[in-house]
């Protein structure tokens, strides 16, 4: 008895020593700073290439969905562009997480950064002050075309002030930030440019590398590593007081939500909108791709390894 005292004891103090020590380690390690290249991303002036950046940041890239607090439901009923002055805030067990300013106001927006730290930030998930970044924006492989047209958009909107407030990481977001958070970067060589077309090879493009499909339609692990079969149904959405939403199977399994459905009955889908008025999906903007962006999305689900759904483990 007296031994297992003492034994005790010790484990107790050796714990404690552990807590201070990670305690202090965690607080030194708060605002760690990353290197990652600048990309050679030069914004144009050319009206077709802005219209072409106009189209991806409110369609398929989404950016409208994430970086208004605006409604934007009501907005697109109206078919009025959101405003793009950040704000929204995302809550999870790391913390609470705001979008930013990306109009060009000076002060709170992005209008003194240059198109090389925007495209860092984009490409390589380092903002501009060098910090990573939470992998909220998986836009790591998309086209240079693509990021330059972008970015030739960002540059038109009007300065909007709005001050965004700072991330609040939660406890265990902090000992993530100080002990694994890093910058996620490109797979391979980022593409020039690549054909728009119908085919399943341009629907592969939308999906994996603009409109982040898999993010939410594959299963993920505590730290978001995709565990399940690609775009076999991912985690479920729980939100006190609202019924439980979860993004369904996608492939071309009998249990996919979608088997059986024409190339037709997935464009209307798609144009029908938001339907569940808190569904996370952002409608609002996918309904804005063309159909042969559709068809294309369409094919290239036809095309992944059927699979069946995948069953979130609690
Ligand atoms: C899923 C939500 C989401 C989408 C979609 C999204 N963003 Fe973001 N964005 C965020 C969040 C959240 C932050 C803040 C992240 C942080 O501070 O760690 C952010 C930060 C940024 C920043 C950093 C700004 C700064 O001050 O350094 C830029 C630039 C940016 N986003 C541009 C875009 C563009 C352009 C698009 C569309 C092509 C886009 N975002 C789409 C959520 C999103
Ligand atoms: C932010 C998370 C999120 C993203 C990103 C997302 N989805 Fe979903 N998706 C959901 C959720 C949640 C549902 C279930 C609720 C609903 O139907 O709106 C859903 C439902 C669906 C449905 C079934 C609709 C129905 O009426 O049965 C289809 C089809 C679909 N998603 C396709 C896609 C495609 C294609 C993409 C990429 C272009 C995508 N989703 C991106 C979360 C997402």
């Amino acid at each position: 008895m007296k031994r297992f005292k003492k034994i005790a004891k010790w484990t107790g103090f050796i714990l404690l020593f552990i807590i201070v020590a990670l305690t202090a380690l965690t607080a030194t390690r708060q605002d760690l700073r990353f290197e990652a290249p600048y990309p050679n991303i030069k914004a144009s002036t050319d009206s077709t290439v802005i219209a072409q950046g106009k189209h991806l940041v409110y369609s398929m890239a989404h950016c409208a969905d994430c970086h208004s607090n605006q409604n934007t439901d009501s907005l697109a009923q109206l078919g009025i562009e959101p405003t793009l002055s950040g704000g929204r805030k995302f809550a999870f067990e790391l913390g609470n997480f705001y979008s930013r300013n990306i109009t060009a106001d000076e002060e709170t927006g992005i209008g003194k950064l240059t198109d090389a730290e925007i495209a860092r930030t984009l490409y390589y998930g380092v903002n501009s002050k060098g910090q990573a970044m939470i992998d909220f924006m998986p836009f790591h492989n998309v086209s240079e075309e693509h990021m330059t047209a972008i970015i030739s958009y960002l540059r038109t909107l009007k300065p909007v002030k709005n001050v965004v407030p700072e991330n609040e990481y939660s406890t265990l977001g902090k000992v993530l930030k100080a002990f694994l958070v890093k910058p996620v970067g490109p797979k391979g060589t980022i593409p020039k440019t690549v054909t728009p077309d119908t085919t399943a090879a341009y629907g592969n493009y939308i999906v994996n590398n603009v409109a982040n499909c898999a993010g939410c339609h594959t299963l993920r692990g505590p730290t978001g590593d995709y565990i399940g079969e690609p775009l076999a149904g991912g985690n479920a959405f729980v939100e006190p007081g609202l019924d439980t939403l979860t993004p369904p199977n996608l492939t071309p399994h009998p249990e996919s939500r979608i088997y059986g459905w024409s190339k037709q009955n997935f464009i209307d889908r798609v144009r029908m909108g938001k339907l569940i008025k808190h569904s996370h999906m952002p409608w609002n903007s996918y309904k804005k791709m063309t159909d042969d962006e559709l068809t294309a999305i369409y094919n290239y689900l036809q095309s992944v390894k059927p699979a069946k759904t995948s069953v979130e483990k609690k």
